[in-house]
């Protein structure tokens, strides 16, 4: 069947986002991009401090927060009305200069980064070593996006046209990036032109304020960039459904995604959402792989975050004789249990706990064999708290069963097997979603055929398959995985899709 234009467009940003060879190499990254998830970061976390700072971060009660909780429809307005009247003032500043502030933003942010840190470790029980490199992440952002606003100005689409930004974009992150995913969002909206309001996730508003608080210190105005917290009740339904929100910017899971868009039922025209969602994600393994950097790559890919990142890969396929192979179970096996579970605060931890206590599909996953699977480790729940779980591995994950097909979004990595690798590809797109995917392989014929074949918005070949980079990795899914025209963060239209362009001439 012919491809879809949007498929087409998919195709194309897979291929450009494929990284094929042996990892990503930082001497190929531009040089404006600083530091990277999959690299040591130059500044010094100053560990020691970061312990303290956790134990005062943790203890601060959300009544000190300093964003106000809206609790009325009236408030909401207020807000809006606040964003809106800011908004012509930002977009008619010289693109330069919004991209100064930009850059003075990731100077900001880099400036507090053992401060972010313990925040985040408090907050969102990311180890240091999973948070650090997420603050990186965050200061990529505001210097690529700085381009992007340049290139706004003076680009190959200017010619005759001027760019009109939407004029308030509303950014609701999920928790499990609280601080690059917030900030990506906010700063790609602020080089576009638009004011912008910001609803963190319930479970991390702490961070959302400190990196605010960054960019605000910079010299961003604090009417174009408002930080608001609502439930999802009524009052949070009036925010996500405002007449004058042109645009929200969601991360999150799809049920998240499909309740927004409920939300704006009965409206003639709807803001346009634009998200990234949930994925159920797999890397292949096949004979020709080096298993030991296979087994190392499986394992920073399921377990990092304690497998809560929409890239994290859930499952492994192995093909052929790696599936029946005794020594890559054995030395999957031995990865798996030699890691070290605990508190954030403990800087020895490398996997941290989960968000909350589990919800039912996780808890599912974490303690229920579907017919045909059995461990190969079985997961514990470590204390009363119910969010500290050892990671678990099974295998015999049958086709079509519920691991299969659905998002846990916790520490567990399921393996399937397959003859081949057609039959493997064909299990890794069986599932709705389609965000990340991985092959393991040294066969240049296989890494054709799995590129072209894999119905995922980031490709990795011979690489963990989380942690996109800023401008080398654009990030974003198709099919079930993504929501709206599919731009990619961190990517080069990402900014663009903030607006529209007005013909020279007519009136915007
Ligand atoms: N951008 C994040 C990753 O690639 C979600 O893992």
């Amino acid at each position: 069947a012919a491809m879809s234009e949007q498929e087409a467009r998919y195709r194309r940003s897979v291929e450009d986002a494929a990284t094929v060879g042996f990892g990503a190499r930082r001497e190929d990254a531009p040089a404006t991009i600083t530091a990277t998830f999959s690299n040591t970061p130059d500044a010094d976390p100053a560990l020691p401090s970061v312990r303290a700072r956790a134990g005062e971060a943790v203890d601060q009660p959300l009544a000190e927060l300093t964003s106000p909780h809206l609790g009325s429809t009236a408030e909401i307005d207020g807000v809006v009305a606040t964003a809106a009247g800011a908004q012509a003032a930002w977009a008619e500043r010289p693109a330069a200069e919004r991209a100064e502030l930009l850059l003075e933003a990731a100077r900001s942010i880099e400036s507090r980064r053992d401060h972010l840190l313990a925040v985040m470790a408090a907050e969102g029980g990311k180890t240091v070593a999973e948070a650090d490199p997420e603050i990186s992440e965050a200061v990529d952002f505001a210097r690529y996006y700085a381009d992007s606003a340049l290139a706004l100005e003076d680009g190959p689409m200017t010619d005759g046209a001027t760019f009109a930004p939407d004029r308030v974009v509303l950014v609701t992150p999920p928790w499990n990036f609280p601080l690059a995913i917030p900030l990506g969002g906010v700063l790609a909206a602020l080089a576009a032109g638009s004011a912008v309001i910001i609803k963190p996730a319930p479970q991390t508003p702490r961070i959302v304020e400190a990196g605010v608080a960054a960019l605000h210190d910079a010299g961003i105005p604090q009417d174009v960039l408002q930080v608001v917290r609502t439930e999802e009740d009524e009052v949070g339904r009036s925010l996500i459904a405002h007449a004058d929100i042109e645009t929200v910017v969601l991360t999150g899971a799809s049920e998240t995604a499909r309740l927004f868009a409920g939300w704006r039922d009965g409206r003639e025209r709807g803001p346009r959402v634009y998200g990234e969602t949930s994925g159920k994600n797999a890397l292949i393994v096949t004979p020709a792989a080096d298993i030991d950097l296979a087994v190392a790559d499986l394992v920073h890919s399921a377990f990092g975050h304690a497998g809560q990142k929409c890239s994290a890969a859930s499952l492994a396929i192995l093909v052929g004789s790696v599936a029946d192979s005794d020594r890559f179970r054995r030395q999957l096996v031995d990865a798996v249990r030699s890691i070290r579970v605990g508190w954030p605060r403990d800087l020895g931890t490398r996997m941290g706990p989960v968000i909350e206590a589990p919800g039912e599909k996780l808890h599912r996953a974490l303690t229920t064999l579907e017919p045909g699977e059995t461990w190969l480790v079985e997961p514990e729940q470590l204390d009363d708290s119910g969010r500290l779980w050892s990671p678990g591995l099974k295998e015999g994950v049958a086709p079509g069963s519920f691991f299969h097909l659905t998002e846990v979004f916790g520490p567990v990595l399921g393996l399937m097997r397959a003859d081949t690798l057609d039959e493997a590809i064909t299990l890794q797109n069986a599932t709705d979603f389609g965000l990340t995917g991985g092959l393991h392989s040294l066969d240049e014929d296989e890494i054709a055929t799995w590129t072209e074949r894999a119905e995922v918005g980031n490709a990795y070949v011979n690489r963990h398959i989380t942690g996109a980079i800023v401008q080398r990795q654009s990030f974003g899914g198709w099919k079930g995985s993504s929501i709206g025209p599919g731009a990619k963060a961190g990517g080069p239209s990402y900014v663009a899709q903030l607006g529209s362009w007005v013909a020279d001439g007519q009136p915007s």
